[in-house]
C-alpha cells in the first residue's frame, strides 16, 4: 500500500532520530505506530537503509510482534475476548459472528475505515462473559444480538457526527 508524502517524510524523521541509538529497530517502530497509527509496507525499506539492517530483518521483527499493524487501524477498535472464561460463554460463537457481520477477519478494517476487529486476551471482565471492548468502553455478556446493537448504535453515532 503507497503511503502518503507526509507520511514518507514523518517516518524518515523518525529514522533519522533512532539511527545512533543501540537496538533502534523496535523503539521506532512503536514510534511510527504510534505517529501514523501503523507500519506501512513501504517504510520497510527506509527503516532498513536507515538502520543498516535487511529488509528481512525489518518484516520479520514486524511480523513477529503482534502489536505492530500493517495497514491504517478504523476510526473503532472492536476487540472480543477470546480468553478462557469468555470461550467458556460462548465467545467462539460471537467471534465467528463477529467476523460475518463486519465482513472482514482479526486484523482487518472494514472498507468504509469505520472498524477495525482484533481479538484480545482477557479484558478483566471475566465474571460477566463474553466480553467485547468498542475503543475504551467495555460490555460484559454479550451476544450476537448485543452485538449487532452495538454495531448500530456506532454507525449512527458516526452518521450523527458527520
Ligand atoms: S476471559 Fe474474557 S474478560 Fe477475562
Amino acid at each position: 500500500m503507497g503511503i502518503s508524502q507526509n507520511e514518507q517524510q514523518s517516518i524518515s524523521a523518525l529514522v533519522g532520530q533512532y539511527t545512533q541509538l543501540p537496538g533502534a529497530l523496535l523503539p521506532l517502530l512503536h514510534a511510527i505506530q504510534s505517529d501514523l497509527g501503523y507500519v506501512p509496507d513501504s517504510a520497510v525499506p527506509i527503516i532498513a537503509k536507515g538502520l543498516n539492517l535487511s529488509r528481512a530483518e525489518v518484516h520479520g521483527v514486524i511480523s513477529f510482534y503482534h502489536d505492530f499493524k500493517t495497514t491504517p487501524v478504523g476510526r473503532h477498535t472492536v476487540q472480543v475476548c477470546r480468553a478462557e472464561a469468555c470461550q467458556s460463554m460462548g465467545s467462539r460463537q460471537l467471534e465467528a459472528h463477529a467476523k460475518q457481520a463486519l465482513g472482514i477477519d482479526y486484523g482487518e478494517t472494514t472498507a468504509d475505515g469505520a472498524v477495525t476487529l482484533e481479538p484480545v486476551y482477557c479484558l478483566g471482565n471475566c465474571a460477566c462473559s463474553p466480553s467485547v471492548r468498542i475503543d475504551d468502553a467495555i460490555y460484559a455478556r454479550v451476544d450476537t444480538d448485543l452485538f449487532d446493537d452495538l454495531m448500530s448504535g456506532l454507525l449512527t453515532e458516526e452518521g450523527a457526527s458527520k
